[in-house]
């Protein structure tokens, strides 16, 4: 039988990303296992949340690691002796640093509230990236897997996923149908990438 794939999480906030990849790990959507969850916050819904799935979670951040270099090594080793296949950023807010980015290269991959290439980059994260939807006049919105490299939002587009902007809608209305898109896309995207469906782009070694 095929070995599960190993993915690690990393996650800031609520979790309900995290929440929806858990889940779907768990009744087989995705053939995965949920190994480690890193969050950069101590009191944040998604530890309690990986805590509660018995997956082992662990808070690194610059409380714990003030030096970057220390974190990003830590973040680095943890990931690694959990034996990770693919990080999967589910609402994470910090940038991942070169010792990760290296180890992983080609193997993390991040969800993103809008349609990049648009609304993406430097400061375009939480409430933002629909504030700046709305402003932009946009008729639709919607969500993005893309691969994570050293730019902000810039690596290989992965699947996208489309919902309309309504001429009613508020930056918290808008967030409300996106992350319910993203739900849908983060785990489809990652069930295709555990059954083999879908390739990751530029990896020598295939994951499946
Ligand atoms: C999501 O919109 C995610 O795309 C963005 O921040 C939000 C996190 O939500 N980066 P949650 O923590 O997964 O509930």
């Amino acid at each position: 039988m095929r070995r599960r794939l190993k993915l690690g999480l990393l996650a800031s906030g609520r979790g309900s990303n995290l929440q929806a990849v858990i889940d779907a790990c768990a009744d087989g959507h995705i053939d995965a296992e949920p190994c480690v969850v890193v969050c950069n916050n101590r009191d944040a819904e998604a530890l309690a949340r990986a805590a509660t799935a018995g997956i082992a979670a662990v808070h690194l951040s610059s409380r714990t690691h003030p030096a970057p270099a220390a974190l990003d090594a830590a973040i680095r080793d943890t990931l690694a002796s959990h034996g990770v296949d693919l990080v999967v950023l589910a609402g994470y807010m910090k940038r991942l640093g070169p010792l990760t980015l290296e180890r992983f290269r080609g193997r993390i991959v991040n969800i993103h509230p809008a349609l990049l290439p648009q609304f993406g980059g430097q400061g375009m994260y939480g409430m933002r990236v629909h504030e700046a939807v709305l402003a932009a006049g946009a008729c639709e919105s919607g969500a993005t897997v893309h691969l994570v490299d050293a730019e902000y939002d810039r690596g290989a587009i992965l699947a996208q996923s489309r919902v309309p902007v309504h001429a009613r809608d508020t930056a918290p209305t808008l967030a409300a149908r996106v992350l319910d898109a993203e739900h849908t896309l983060l785990v489809d995207t990652l069930a295709r990438i555990a059954r083999g469906a879908l390739h990751l782009p530029g990896l020598s070694t295939p994951l499946r």
